[in-house]
C-alpha cells in the first residue's frame, strides 16, 4: 500500500516535470508559425511590426493593429475576417486551418503592443 502511493507520487512528478517543457515548447512553436505565416502572408500589407506602413498598405488603406478602432474588435472578429476576408484582404480559410488562425490572431495582438 505504501510502495503504490509512493509511486503514484513519483509518477505524478514525473508528469509535471515532462509535461511543462513539452508544454512551452508547443507554445513557441505555435508562435514561430505564426510569425512565419504572417511574414509569408499578411506583412506586404500589414508591415512587418503591424503598423500597416508599406506601400500595398497604404494604397488598401490597412489599419494598425494598434489603432483603437481594431484593438477593440474581438478574437472573433479577427479569426472571421483571417478566413472570409473583407474588403482589399482576400480570405485565408483554404490556406490557413481553425488552429492556425487562432495562433494568427494571438500573435497578431502581441504586434499591438
Ligand atoms: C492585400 C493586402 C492584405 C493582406 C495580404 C492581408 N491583409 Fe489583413 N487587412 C487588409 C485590409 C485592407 C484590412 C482592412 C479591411 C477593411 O476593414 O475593409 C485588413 C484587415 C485585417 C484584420 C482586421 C483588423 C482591421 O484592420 O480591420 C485582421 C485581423 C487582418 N487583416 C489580418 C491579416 C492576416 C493574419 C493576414 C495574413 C494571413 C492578412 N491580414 C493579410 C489587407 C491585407
Amino acid at each position: 500500500m505504501k510502495t503504490k502511493s509512493m509511486s503514484k507520487i513519483i509518477c505524478l512528478a514525473l508528469a509535471t516535470i515532462v509535461d511543462v517543457p513539452v508544454l512551452l515548447f508547443a507554445r513557441t512553436g505555435a508562435d514561430d508559425k505564426s510569425a512565419a505565416t504572417y511574414k509569408a502572408k499578411c506583412a506586404s500589407c500589414h508591415g512587418a511590426d503591424g503598423k500597416g506602413d508599406t506601400p500595398a498598405g497604404k494604397s488598401t488603406k490597412t489599419r494598425s493593429f494598434a489603432d483603437p478602432e481594431v484593438v477593440k474588435a474581438s478574437d472573433d472578429d479577427f479569426a472571421g475576417i483571417i478566413e472570409k476576408g473583407k474588403g482589399k484582404m482576400p480570405g485565408y480559410s483554404k490556406s490557413m486551418k481553425p488552429d492556425a488562425i487562432k495562433d494568427m490572431v494571438a500573435y497578431i495582438r502581441s504586434l499591438a503592443k
